[in-house]
């Protein structure tokens, strides 16, 4: 899956009205009820771009992302040049071997980069990575997608354009479900346009989502030696409903 090639010098664009400082804020705060101590070191699973490894740099956490796009790779490096808190490398969180000689106080996974873990086996590796990352006692935190807000209330095509002084970026994202998979096919069409000569690209690509339910997230944790402390409607302190699409879980290494 290295879909994310495609459109990763448009993805920044794209999601320049996603809030990622209140993200972080919000990350910080699903981290204080367990009293972490000293300089806290953070392995980001899918860190695209690095925002919010940029963030929590800021902030003075030492991040490590991974991420299978090599483009998303370089643009990440490219924005954080010289920062020693950060370091980023291409790979697939299903079977990433980090060459850090000590284990991570925090493993974070964010928007929805454990949904594209579409299979169990591949549900299972990722976890199993984290496993292998963690310190004793080190959580992980993740968001994805909630299969009953995904079955309540069924995704719709949808529509999204944003713009700099250079380019438009308009994309179709349509919905196709797999019910039996628990998955939903995205697929985006992405018009381009430079503004300065009209002249149009246009990238087609499909994103395999799947939407989890609780019990067998806490399952697959726990087989993966990780305790369910947590779980919210994401970016709040609820208990998820039907109507959540997207829920974040804090687990604990045992
Ligand atoms: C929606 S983006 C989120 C990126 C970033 N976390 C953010 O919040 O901007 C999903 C990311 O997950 C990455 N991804 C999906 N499956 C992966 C895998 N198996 N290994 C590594 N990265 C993966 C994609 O390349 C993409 O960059």
């Amino acid at each position: 899956m290295d879909s994310f090639n495609l459109y990763a010098k448009y993805y920044d664009l794209l999601y320049k009205d996603k809030d990622y400082d209140n993200e972080v804020s919000y990350i910080e705060q699903l981290l204080k009820p367990h009293n972490l101590q000293g300089n806290i070191k953070i392995l980001e699973l899918g860190c695209g771009t690095g925002n919010h490894a940029q963030i929590f740099s800021k902030k003075g956490y030492e991040v490590e992302g991974v991420d299978l796009s090599s483009q998303m790779i370089e643009i990440a490096k490219n924005k954080n040049k010289g920062d020693k808190n950060l370091s980023f490398f291409e790979g697939d969180i299903t079977t990433y071997k980090s060459s850090s000689k000590t284990k991570f106080d925090v493993i974070i996974s964010l928007f929805h980069v454990v949904s594209y873990q579409d299979t169990n086996q591949k549900i299972q590796n990722t976890f199993q990575t984290v496993q292998h990352h963690l310190k004793e006692g080190g959580l992980f935190i993740f968001d994805f997608w909630y299969g009953p807000g995904v079955l309540t209330d069924p995704p719709v095509v949808k529509e999204k354009k944003l713009e700099d002084k250079t380019l438009l970026v308009h994309r179709t994202a349509t919905p196709v479900s797999d019910v039996n998979k628990n998955t939903v096919n995205v697929l985006f069409d992405i018009i381009i346009t430079d503004k300065e000569n009209n002249k149009k690209e246009l990238i087609e690509e499909t994103h395999t989502m799947r939407y989890f339910f609780i019990p067998e997230l806490k399952y697959m944790l726990d087989e993966n030696g990780l305790d369910t402390e947590a779980y919210y409607h994401w970016m709040t302190l609820n208990k998820p409903t039907k109507s959540s699409w997207n829920v974040v879980v804090v687990a604990k290494k045992r």
